[in-house]
């Protein structure tokens, strides 16, 4: 392996230095740092800017060689190359798109420093009467003043959420339309709340609108930009080496994954992620390589859902459509069953078929109102509980949306709780250890919407995220960034295990 010159090795001293990170800049470094443990490696702008810094013509690591930054594919390579050292690697070689990141950062800082004017209102997408259901329409709303706690987002971008679609056919928080959704946020915050303390105008963030409040998608065709509030709890600073697209992805699935396992999952245990959906595919990431689950099992009908399911960590991934997943999992467990179920599917049939291969005395984890109540119109006779009962096996319901639908539970301690699920989704995203799939991007028209809600409701859901693109400017440049950095999961995992609620 050939060293680099001492030139680049100057490059260095131009990276964020902490106890826990170590910046490696050439490939005996790198290697050397991943077999010793924690290490700092980005594709998408440290080796690209120093390339283009200092001008070095060919990086050679190993038996593999780079003439330009447009060429590398570091996950890959440095996998085959230093055996072991890097484990569960999402792999996505879009690095043609991430050589523009220094052109983005000033492009960023030029709309961060931007004054454009605030309208009084914006062309929003979302519903019009109580229960109206898909399509959505355009609507002209007001743009929001920040209470105490909010701030207020020029959006960059959002993503699509299957509340979405519920919200528009059942209009479960008895809001008064209009209401216009895009509730996955990021952006530029242009006004605060007087009470904001961390968060300034100009910063670029990532957040998640109240789920009984409204979003930020602008329905094309105006040139207008979209704008939503958010609280501070539920705004965090979007890192540099985040895309807006990427961040936008995170808010409603992170936390949805945050709230079921951390906390519930241990170091070492079995855990059973049915489906590899916007929330599961993100779930099977965080029990895998930030909460260390010994076994990791997933499914999915499609060759590609069972691929993205085998890319983000999972150790197992079955057809659900085709196998026998009880039997499969027994013959896994010497037939001892799971240690805990995850189960994100809203199925009432996949429900049944989840809760038996929990292992006496496991957990069943489910997201949302749970059995007998998926369809939030009528409840029906659900067998889970008995069949959860005769193994002595703990039923877990987590539902984000009840912070919203009872404001008494939305305490200090579940805004601290949110806020620091918020924190871990950025930390987790920048370090490559829970990275949204990003199958679809689409922009921010009544059309696209409704085209990719409807897709959603049927079950043809694209794989993992559909992403939107609310402002081009903002969220085109960095389109196909994605965070590519490698450190030893003990920060994320510490932050997930101080899980208290
Ligand atoms: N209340 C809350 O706190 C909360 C928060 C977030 C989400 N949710 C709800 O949770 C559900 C999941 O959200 P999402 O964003 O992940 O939706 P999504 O992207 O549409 O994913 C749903 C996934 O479920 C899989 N699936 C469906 N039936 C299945 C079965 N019988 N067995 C195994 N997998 C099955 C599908 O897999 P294939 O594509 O392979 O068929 C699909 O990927 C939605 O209903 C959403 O509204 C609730």
């Amino acid at each position: 392996m050939k060293l680099l010159t001492s030139v680049l090795l100057a490059g260095v001293t131009a990276f964020p230095q902490s106890s826990d990170r170590m910046p490696v800049t050439d490939a005996e470094k790198i290697a050397d740092a991943l077999r010793a443990g924690p290490a700092f490696i980005t594709k998408d702008a440290t080796l690209p800017t120093l390339y283009k810094r200092w001008q070095i013509g060919r990086l050679e690591i190993g038996r593999s060689r780079f003439d330009s930054p447009l060429e590398l594919s570091w996950p890959r390579t440095l996998a085959k190359e230093a055996p072991g050292s890097i484990e569960n690697w999402t792999v996505n070689d879009d690095s043609a798109e991430d050589s523009a990141n220094e052109k983005d950062m000033r492009h960023q800082q030029t709309l961060m420093t931007n004054t454009r004017a605030i309208p009084e209102t914006f062309l929003g997408v979302g519903y019009t009467k109580d229960r109206a259901g898909l399509p959505l329409e355009a609507v002209r709303v007001p743009v929001p003043q920040p209470g105490a706690d909010q701030v207020l987002i020029r959006v960059a971008a959002s993503s699509l959420n299957p509340l979405e679609y519920k919200l528009a056919d059942l209009n479960f928080f008895g809001r008064t339309p209009p209401v216009v959704l895009g509730l996955d946020l990021s952006g530029i915050v242009v006004a605060i709340g007087s009470a904001v303390r961390g968060i300034a105008v100009g910063d670029s963030v990532v957040a998640m609108a109240d789920l009984n409040g409204d979003g930020g998608w602008v329905a094309e065709g105006g040139g207008e930009d979209g704008y939503a509030l958010a609280r501070e709890f539920l705004t965090v600073p979007k890192p540099e080496y985040l895309s807006f697209l990427h961040g936008a992805a995170l808010p409603m699935c992170f936390l949805s994954a945050f709230a079921s396992l951390c906390g519930t999952v241990r170091a070492g245990d079995t855990v059973y992620v049915p489906g590899g959906g916007g929330v599961g595919h993100l779930a099977v990431q965080m029990a895998a390589r930030v909460l260390r689950a010994g076994l990791v099992i997933s499914d999915g009908s499609t060759p590609q859902s069972i691929a993205l399911a085998r890319q983000s960590g999972a150790h197992h991934v079955f057809d659900y459509k085709r196998d026998d997943i009880a039997l499969e999992i027994a013959r896994l467990t010497g037939g001892r069953g799971v240690d805990l179920v995850f189960d994100a599917t809203y199925s009432e049939a996949g429900f049944i078929e989840t809760a038996k291969t929990v292992r006496p005395g496991g957990s069943w984890v489910a997201l949302g109102v749970g059995p007998g109540k998926t369809t939030r119109l009528v409840e029906t006779e659900s067998p889970v509980d008995s069949i959860l009962a005769e193994r002595g096996a703990k039923h877990i319901n987590v539902n984000i949306l009840r912070y919203f639908s009872d404001p008494a539970i939305l305490d200090d301690k579940a805004k601290a709780f949110l806020q620091r699920g918020m924190t871990l989704a950025m930390e987790c995203a920048v370090q490559g250890l829970v990275v949204p799939h990003i199958g679809r991007t689409i922009d921010s028209s009544v059309e696209a919407i409704n085209a990719g809600l409807q897709s959603l409701k049927s079950g043809r859901s694209t794989l993992g995220k559909v992403a939107v693109i609310v402002d081009h400017n903002l969220a085109a440049g960095m389109r196909g960034a994605i965070p590519v950095l490698l450190m030893a999961p003990r920060a994320c995992e510490q932050r997930c295990l101080q899980h208290d609620l």
